[in-house]
C-alpha cells in the first residue's frame, strides 16, 4: 500500500496498532514489563517521523540559519521557515509573521507578560486567570503584578471542575488589564468554553491569552475563528521535540511590543549609539534557535495532520469514556474533574494510598502515570488535596492500556485499604 492509501485507510478506520508501530518507545520495557505509557499530558512520545526528522537534519541538512550564503545554510533556513509555515497552517494563522518560536509555552507566556502586559499595569490593576491554571499561567503574571503593585485574581472552579463562567464575568472589572485562561486543564481535563471567554474579554475591551498547551494535541485550533490576542503551546505535547514552543499573537500587538531578549537575529542594526529591531517574528527570536527541533516540530504537525486531529479526538474520547467507567469500579477511587466537556485526562485519588505510592506500585507493573500536584497547586488546594495521580492518553493508547491500569489500581486498592 502506498503512503497515501495507508493514510486514507487510517483516517477511516483509525488503526491504533499501526500508529503504535510508529512510536519505537512503545516497544520498550519498563521494570521488565511492556511499557504502558499514560503520561502524555506531561509529554507525548515521539513518532519515527519526528525522530528521523531530527536525525536527518543533523546528518544531512544542518547549518546555522539566516546567516550563511552557502547552500547548506540556505537549505536549513528553508526547512526552518517551512516549519513556521506548517504551524501557521496548523492553527490557521493569518500570517506566518504571527508565529514566534519560543522554548515552550511557559516562555511564550513570560514573553507576553513582560513585553505586552507589564507596561499596561499600575497599582491596583488586576490580571484575571482561573483556579485551574498551570503554574506557567499564574507565576509570570504574579511576577509582573508584584513589580507594578497589581494583583492576580483567580475565577473559581466548580466541584465538577468546570470554570464558573458567571463568577468569571463578575470578576471582570475596570481594573482588569489582562485575561489569561487555559483551554484544556492539565489536571481536570476540562475543555473550557474559550469562545465565550474570548467573547467576554472582547466585550470589556480586555486582551486575552489562551494557554493551549493541552489543547492543540486534542482538538482543532483555529486562531482566526477564536480571535484571542495570544495563544501559546509547546511542541513536546504535540508529538514533537522538547525545547520548542509557539507564541501566536496578533501582528499588531507583536509589532507594537518591545523585544523580549537581546542578541543576534533580533536586530536590524546595532551600533553603540543605538540599536534598532528586526521585524516580527524575528524581533522575539534572539540567538540561534533550536533549528532541528523546529524542523522536527514541523514533522510532528505533518504526523498529526496525516491522522487528522478529529480522528485523534474521537479515539481519545472513546478512551476517556472507557477509562472513566473502568477506573470508577476501583474501590475508594475519587475522580477529580468530571466536567461533561473533557479531554483525555483522568486524575484521581485512592483512599488510603498516597499518590506517590500509587505511582510507585504502577511503575512496578510497567505503567507510567504522573503523581504530585502536576504544576497546579492552587487547583489541588481548591479540591482539598496536596497531590493526586493522573493517567492521560494520547493517539497511541488502547483500551488494553486502560485495562492494565485498572487491574493495577485494583491491586493497589487491595493493598492499602
Ligand atoms: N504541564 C505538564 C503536566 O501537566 C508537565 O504534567
Amino acid at each position: 500500500m502506498n503512503d497515501a492509501a495507508t493514510i486514507a485507510t487510517r483516517a477511516e478506520t483509525f488503526d491504533v496498532e499501526a500508529i503504535r508501530v510508529e512510536f519505537p518507545i512503545l516497544a520498550t520495557e519498563m521494570q521488565g514489563r511492556p511499557l504502558v505509557y499514560l503520561d502524555s499530558a506531561a509529554s507525548t512520545q515521539k513518532p519515527r517521523a519526528v525522530i528521523d526528522a531530527l536525525a536527518r537534519v543533523y546528518e544531512a541538512d544542518y547549518a546555522n540559519i539566516h546567516r550563511g550564503i552557502y547552500d547548506l545554510s540556505q537549505r536549513a533556513s528553508a526547512m526552518h521557515d517551512e516549519a513556521r509555515r506548517k504551524v501557521e497552517r496548523f492553527i490557521n494563522a493569518r500570517d506566518w509573521r504571527e508565529i514566534v518560536f519560543t522554548r515552550n509555552a511557559t516562555e511564550a507566556i513570560n514573553l507576553v507578560a513582560q513585553c505586552f502586559t507589564a507596561a499596561k499595569l499600575g497599582p491596583g490593576d488586576e490580571i484575571l486567570v482561573s483556579e485551574m491554571e498551570h503554574h506557567a499561567n499564574i507565576v509570570p503574571w504574579q511576577m509582573i503584578a508584584e513589580a507594578k503593585g497589581a494583583k492576580v485574581v483567580a475565577a473559581p472552579v466548580t466541584d465538577a471542575g468546570e470554570l464558573d463562567l458567571e463568577a468569571f464575568e463578575r470578576l471582570i472589572k475596570p481594573e482588569t488589564r489582562m485575561i489569561a485562561t487555559v483551554w484544556v486543564s492539565n489536571v481536570l481535563g476540562t475543555i473550557n468554553p474559550v469562545t465565550e471567554i474570548v467573547g467576554l474579554a472582547k466585550a470589556h475591551g480586555i486582551p486575552v491569552l489562551i494557554d493551549a498547551a493541552q489543547a492543540v494535541q486534542h482538538l482543532p485550533v483555529d486562531v482566526q475563528t477564536l480571535d484571542a490576542d495570544f495563544i501559546v503551546f509547546s511542541g513536546h505535547k504535540l508529538y514533537g521535540p522538547s525545547g520548542v514552543g509557539v507564541l501566536w499573537g496578533k501582528a499588531a500587538h507583536l509589532d507594537a511590543m518591545p523585544p523580549y531578549q537581546g542578541g543576534g537575529d533580533m536586530i536590524e542594526r546595532v551600533s553603540f549609539s543605538g540599536t534598532t529591531w528586526n521585524e516580527i517574528p524575528f524581533k522575539f527570536e534572539a540567538g540561534t534557535p533550536d533549528i532541528a527541533g523546529i524542523i522536527a516540530l514541523g514533522a510532528a504537525i505533518d504526523f498529526v495532520e496525516r491522522i487528522g486531529i478529529e480522528a485523534i479526538a474521537r479515539h481519545e474520547a472513546e478512551l476517556l469514556g472507557y477509562g472513566t467507567r473502568a477506573i470508577q469500579q476501583v474501590p475508594g477511587l475519587r475522580l477529580i474533574g468530571t466536567a461533561p466537556e473533557k479531554a483525555s485526562v483522568l486524575t484521581f485519588t485512592l483512599e488510603g494510598a498516597h499518590p506517590q505510592d500509587i505511582g510507585m506500585m504502577l511503575d512496578l507493573d510497567g505503567i507510567a502515570i504522573r503523581t504530585g500536584h502536576h504544576c497546579a497547586m492552587p487547583l489541588h488546594e481548591r479540591f482539598g488535596l496536596s497531590a493526586s495521580a493522573r493517567a492521560s492518553f494520547g493517539v497511541y493508547n488502547t483500551t488494553g492500556d486502560i485495562d492494565a491500569l485498572t487491574k493495577s489500581l485494583h491491586r493497589v486498592a487491595g493493598m492499602f485499604q
